[in-house]
């Protein structure tokens, strides 16, 4: 793993920065693209680019068998049932707000309760809160511990007949965290629930069987799992998705439209309206078969490596603090130095070519649980070395001597 020809695989990772080698610590925002995501989008301009579903000429059918060729590998990348499960969204954002616009307008009522967690990002508090504002529902939190892993025992607490989603962060984008999703939807099942995982960081790390996990939703993005941007993946049961109203209207949605009614088409394309991010779609394709082909236990073992590498000397440095030490994590690691602001860090780092993020990665409330503006955060992705953690460490040395 990481080998010179996994790497060479990703041109971008020979570019300079700043008069160095860039080293990429910033995955969990968005990770880099393979040689073979790159050209499935420029051969599909190149070559077949066409609208799909409506045309009957060559490219048309290309286009089309292509973009749908995407739903299976989708399908199989998350083990859902059916292609017809797999609804292509812009990313796992619009993934979480199409189910609070449609399951949940039609399922929430006044004093209905929604359980999210303290460590999710704003893209899963925000639709909520619009919701509950909306229909008179009220939100409740799974309190997070020092350690950056959920309260179970509070969760369990705050189940009852009232509660009719949960929607949790599978893997924390701040902290690494896994959750024990497992044992949040069984739990949630129990009281009558719908249960909603947010994939975005866990799609990327980790095998993910959405029949036997049982989730409801799961929604993850593209570009996080080596893919373009703009296109994520929505997950929905079957029966779930078949029971609710529609999201936005116009384009492939409809079967038959008078200006009396619409009848509306079957799944998956009742939640596609428009016409769809076809290149990205395809080329997102191409980034799951690489991950397959890479193999997804292969990965995890390298990247759990650098993770106990990382973390190993990151703790090595003096006046620096992990934040975020789960049993279960993902090869992440946030933390501060001193009193230190992120942002300092980031820019001294950048200078050295390492691109990390900083700042509160869009999880305000869990920043402030932890009583800090922000981190820095190292992400780590199946490209990067112990090297590049050396120079990490290195840089973080001169860093902390200008600093301080
Ligand atoms: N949610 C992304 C991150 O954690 C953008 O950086």
């Amino acid at each position: 793993m990481a080998t010179l020809d996994l790497r060479q695989q990703f041109p971008i990772l020979n570019r300079m920065v700043k008069g160095k080698p860039l080293v990429y610590f910033d995955n969990a925002a968005t990770a880099q693209k393979p040689q073979r995501v790159i050209d499935a989008l420029t051969h599909y301009y190149t070559h077949y680019n066409a609208n799909i579903h409506r045309g009957i000429h060559t490219l048309a059918e290309e286009a089309t068998a292509a973009y749908e060729a995407a739903r299976h590998t989708a399908q199989e990348f998350i083990g859902a049932a059916a292609p017809e499960e797999i609804i292509f969204t812009r990313g796992t954002t619009e993934g979480i707000n199409l189910v609070a616009y449609t399951w949940g307008r039609q399922n929430v009522g006044a004093g209905d309760e929604i359980i999210i967690s303290g460590m999710e990002h704003h893209s899963n508090i925000v639709p909520w809160q619009i919701l509950c504002e909306e229909k008179g529902a009220i939100l409740k939190v799974i309190p997070v511990n020092d350690n950056g892993e959920l309260a179970m025992d509070v969760y369990r607490s705050l189940l009852s007949n009232k509660t009719k989603l949960v929607s949790v962060v599978h893997v924390s984008n701040s902290l690494g965290t896994v959750n024990p999703v497992k044992e949040i939807i069984d739990a949630a099942h129990r009281a009558g629930a719908r249960v909603l995982l947010d994939g975005a960081q866990s799609a990327v790390h980790m095998d993910i069987d959405v029949q036997a996990i049982n989730c409801d939703f799961f929604a993850f993005s593209g570009h996080k799992v080596y893919g373009p941007t703009g296109v994520g993946v929505l997950y929905g049961k079957k029966e779930l998705l078949e029971s609710m109203p529609v999201f936005q209207g116009g384009g492939e949605m409809i079967k038959e439209v008078t200006f009396e009614k619409t009848i509306y088409n079957d799944l998956p394309y009742k939640y596609e309206a428009g016409t769809p991010n076809i290149a990205d779609t395809i080329a997102l394709k191409a980034a799951l078969d690489f991950i397959s082909e890479t193999g997804k236990q292969q990965i995890r073992d390298h990247e759990n490596e650098l993770l106990a590498y990382a973390t190993a000397q990151l703790q090595a440095i003096p006046g620096l603090t992990i934040i975020g030490n789960a049993k279960e994590k993902v090869s992440l690691v946030s933390f501060i130095i001193k009193d230190i602001h992120p942002q300092d860090v980031g820019v001294l780092l950048d200078n050295q070519g390492i691109a990390v993020r900083t700042g509160h990665h869009c999880t305000q409330p869990l920043m402030a649980r932890f009583g800090i503006p922000g981190t820095i955060r190292a992400s780590f992705a199946l490209y990067n070395q112990k090297e590049e953690i050396d120079a990490l460490v290195t840089s973080l040395h001169k860093t902390i001597k200008m600093l301080l």
